[in-house]
């Protein structure tokens, strides 16, 4: 993402918590900040991506975090997956300041990043959301306005919640095809035949029948985001019964040290609890 700001000539000032991994921005043409604040000093826009709401909450409200130089008129931009609520404490601290927040979550994986192509679901003031645009355009394809502060983070949440589900339902159904003895390719070509095809399990078959679990988005950071939903739920009293499920199995997964795994891993806890393996042959 910061690559592409600096291709479309912008004048970029980066920050990362280990100083090394900015190397490669300092040599594109970015200056290298040893902390937030020193980051946001004199920006117009400043862009956050990190891990979680803790991080998020360090490097904006820490003892160097953002909020001591951003400045007035400055629109703050969050593509980090966090919960909506301390996104929106965020917004209230950085609007004591005169700036103000987006919650601008992301889908479209490394490769999007890479290639400026994301899609943004965006929540704030409408007016800042247009401001920001042509910040947004460079970094991705699709712009979507979800409505005030934390809706595009609950809209953020709710398409991990959709993602995870058919992934992980798809590998129980591959599991089961596998143990009665139908090949994967066999079931995939099936459900490319009918209503039940997606772009998801077409994109990631390919990586299951390999075993191949390089990271494309890891397992232990949607499982992150399924807590967050599941955290959504239960503060907007709405029952998710098969994501709470769903969550679990994740949730087992990691446990069994496979977090830095793609999430399509999952399938591995489920053939192990069936005694079978998922491969082409
Ligand atoms: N990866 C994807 O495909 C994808 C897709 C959509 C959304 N997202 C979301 O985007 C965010 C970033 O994802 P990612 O894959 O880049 O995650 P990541 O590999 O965990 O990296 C996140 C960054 O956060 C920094 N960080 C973590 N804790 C920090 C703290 N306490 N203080 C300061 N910096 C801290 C890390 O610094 P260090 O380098 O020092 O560890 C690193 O630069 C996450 O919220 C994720 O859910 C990711």
């Amino acid at each position: 993402m910061a690559l592409n700001l600096l291709k479309a000539g912008h004048k970029l000032t980066v920050y990362n918590r280990t100083g090394s991994k900015a190397e490669p921005l300092s040599q594109a043409g970015a200056q290298v900040a040893l902390t937030p604040a020193a980051a946001a000093k004199d920006a117009d826009f400043v862009i956050i991506i990190v891990t979680d709401s803790a991080a998020v909450e360090e490097v904006v409200l820490g003892r160097d975090g953002i909020l001591g130089t951003v400045a007035s008129g400055v629109i703050v931009i969050d593509s980090s997956t966090i919960s909506p609520v301390v996104s929106r404490k965020m917004a209230y601290h950085v609007a004591g300041q005169g700036a103000s927040w987006l919650d601008a979550a992301v889908t479209g994986s490394k490769h999007g990043a890479e290639k400026g192509e994301l899609t943004f679901m965006v929540g704030g003031d409408r007016g800042v959301f247009q401001r920001a645009l042509p910040i947004l355009q460079v970094l991705g394809k699709k712009h979507i306005y979800c409505g005030p502060n934390g809706l595009g983070l609950s809209a953020k949440l709710a398409q991990n919640a959709i993602q995870a589900t058919m992934l992980e339902i798809f590998c129980e159904g591959l599991v089961l095809a596998a143990k009665a003895g139908v090949a994967p390719q066999t079931m995939l070509e099936i459900l490319q035949s009918s209503l039940a095809r997606a772009g998801l399990t077409d994109f990631k078959a390919p990586f299951i029948f390999k075993g191949d679990f390089t990271p494309y988005f890891p397992l232990k950071l949607m499982h992150k985001d399924l807590e967050l939903a599941m955290e959504a739920g239960f503060a907007q009293n709405v029952p998710l019964p098969t994501l709470a499920a769903v969550k679990e199995v994740y949730s087992a997964a990691k446990a069994q040290g496979k977090g830095d795994l793609d999430y399509a891993a999952v399938i591995t806890f489920l053939e192990e609890l069936a005694g079978v393996k998922v491969r082409s042959k």
